[in-house]
């Protein structure tokens, strides 16, 4: 029998034919910046696009999805370097939106993992929730894994902290899951499962079952259905499929690899991060992990050119920027002294160019993107560095790694102040100064953040939002960011009557304050034509007309004149959102029931995006 095949593509090709054997329909993945949710920067789960239909909401495709969703997390940016974390990923999931349960899904994933991907059965171990204050001990799901052959000893009850997912922010749906793991260990595991510590056993998919609705002060509420939302780590289980014992060896990293190798003159090596080896070469295990910061980084760089994001201090162009800065760092570490961001670009491309064909087409503004932000950050960097090590360190050259220990002297400590000098002369994000910082055993004064937040405030120039203040999850103020929503679909067809057919959107960011749209149009507006559109959509308001909701084809959409970018983001079916005769949309929703809950709608702002490309920021009174 010839071996199955576990590239990337024939992995992903049998997870969602397996699932639309038993009912799912496929949907296509959702872009890499939430468009709808303004409390967190990038999609970080599959289950996040789907929250409206978590919570309730009908989904046009049906109550059993699956996909294989981008990703993005920043939240452990700095934890990037093991053999498993990545910053970018994608992830398979399947869902049930209030339709089949937990015996299904769990069997379903048995299988999938046992028949499909030939594990043995042998080399599988189980966690389960252990129960708690808010919900009891999933002994069903536990039931359920035995009864399929699973011994109790390889069935492990964990608390909240490794047994509970969600809500995606601070809201929302949330639940207890179960948890499969696969022996990568050397010779066979042992018979009990001691659980995730024991690190020779890889997750590689949950299963989440979310009957429970987060509120704002903590509490739990029961959701209207029981849904189930899975999640498997893709490029984990390829490694684990191909006998990888690290990700990065694997096809979605190799060639990324294989070109900081090329560049630097240095090799990846063989040695397992595990093992500390004091012997003078600990080098050694930083260079590994700088390869793979360097990677991963560049990877999620290239996918977040690719969203139309540039680097800059705010929002997702600051983590952009992050990423970006922190490769460079590490790849100076490498002795990469010469720009290399862009041609790293062309790995990733190369990669994923049929997954993502966007990528191909965007390869221009990606390496574009990168070479820019690497010259400008170049001018400053040595620089950066030498005031980090004479004005800050007071420790050799080698610098990197533990070595900073041996170089002798008192360390002076680094304050706010300092950090904020850094980011302001020489463009060290913060968070890159305190890595610097750790790395060389430099003190950080008790107050270094109240320090630099001053420092910060003092340059008004800078927005606030750039720094850390952007966590959180689902609307917590869900429905003035709903009705904001709706103000959008008027905005955009006022935009079109006042200004011109060749008006679309391009962009838009609602947070529960304030709209923003992003719109193809080429010159400034008036302060006529802006009170035109802001008239034009107030008018509308007063009518209190319906919002209303049909599901459809794309074809049919396309001819009913619905606007929407059509491309290959929309599934088979479709929502098309009608507001009286003014507006008709293609949208995921929610939306306000009728326009005569928004209130009065004020255009505060109208300036340049980019080219050809123009914002408006506006909010309801
Ligand atoms: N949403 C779950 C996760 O991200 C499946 O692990």
């Amino acid at each position: 029998m010839s071996s199955p095949d576990f590239s990337p593509h024939s992995l992903r090709e049998k997870f969602l034919k397996f699932f639309e054997q038993r009912g799912h329909r496929v949907i296509p993945p959702s872009s890499l910046v939430p468009e709808n949710d303004p409390t967190v920067l990038f999609t970080t789960a599959g289950m996040h696009p789907l929250i409206p239909y978590l919570m309730g909401e009908k989904h046009p495709e049906g109550k059993r999805l699956v996909n294989i969703q981008p990703c993005l997390r920043t939240d452990d940016i700095d934890e990037i370097g093991d053999t498993y974390h990545h910053t970018f990923f994608e992830m398979p999931g399947n869902w049930s939106l209030g339709d089949y349960w937990k015996e299904d899904a769990i069997k379903w994933s048995w299988e999938f993992l046992t028949e499909e991907l030939k594990i043995d059965k042998n080399k599988i171990a189980i966690s389960c929730f252990a129960g708690d204050g808010n919900a009891p001990r999933d002994d069903e799901s536990a039931n359920v894994w035995k009864s399929l052959g699973v011994s109790k000893k390889r069935i492990k009850f964990l608390g909240k902290k490794d047994n509970w997912w969600g809500p995606a922010g601070q809201t929302g749906p949330c639940g207890p899951d179960t948890e499969m793991f696969v022996w990568a260990g050397d010779g066979e595991p042992p018979e009990e499962f001691a659980g995730p510590e024991d690190i020779r056993w890889v997750e590689v998919w949950n299963d989440v079952f979310m009957e429970h609705d987060k509120q704002a002060d903590g509490t739990f509420k029961e959701l209207n259905q029981k849904n189930v939302d899975t999640g498997m780590g893709f490029e984990r289980m390829l490694a684990v499929l191909n006998g990888a014992d690290d990700d990065y060896k694997t096809e979605l990293f190799w060639p990324i690899i294989q070109k900081i190798e090329e560049i630097s003159g240095k090799k990846y090596g063989e040695r397992s991060d595990q093992e500390y080896i004091d012997t003078g070469d600990q080098c050694w295990v930083n260079t590994r992990r700088s390869f793979r910061i360097i990677a991963d980084h560049i990877k999620a760089a290239v996918f977040i050119l690719t969203e139309g994001i540039t680097p800059s201090n705010k929002l997702q162009g600051y983590v952009l920027r992050r990423l970006i800065r922190r490769a460079v760092v590490k790849g100076q570490n490498l002795g990469m002294k010469d720009d290399f961001t862009s041609k790293l670009a062309s790995a990733v491309i190369e990669i994923y160019k049929d997954r993502f064909p966007r990528l191909k087409k965007a390869q221009m503004v990606i390496g574009a993107g990168l070479e820019e932000e690497e010259v400008k950050f170049r001018k400053t960097l040595d620089e950066g560095l030498k005031q980090f090590e004479k004005k800050l360190g007071g420790f050799g050259s080698a610098a990197f790694g533990r070595a900073a220990f041996g170089a002798g002297g008192v360390k002076k400590t680094i304050d706010g102040q300092k950090l904020f000098d850094l980011y302001q002369t020489y463009g060290f994000p913060l968070e890159l100064s305190l890595e610097l910082a750790k790395e060389k055993g430099t003190p950080l004064s008790e107050k270094y953040q109240d320090e630099f937040n001053k420092e910060f405030e003092k340059h008004q120039e800078i927005s606030r939002a750039g720094i850390g203040a952007f966590r959180g999850g689902l609307a917590d103020a869900k429905e003035e960011t709903t009705k904001l929503h709706t103000a959008a679909h008027l905005l955009h067809s006022a935009l079109r009557k006042v200004l011109g057919e060749h008006v679309l959107q391009k962009g838009s960011n609602i947070t529960a304050e304030r709209l923003r749209f992003d719109f193809s149009h080429p010159d400034k507006s008036t302060e006529e034509q802006i009170k035109k559109v802001e008239d034009l959509v107030n008018e509308q308001i007063q009518k209190n007309l319906p919002v209303e909701m049909e599901e459809m084809s794309v074809d049919e959409a396309k001819k009913s004149g619905a606007l929407g970018v059509f491309d290959e983001r929309y599934g088979n079916k479709v929502k098309v959102y009608t507001i009286g005769n003014f507006s008709k949309e293609i949208c995921g929703g929610p939306h306000a029931k009728s326009t005569g809950e928004l209130g009065t709608f004020k255009i505060t702002n109208e300036m340049s995006s980019s080219a050809g490309i123009r914002r408006i920021k506006a909010v309801l009174e």
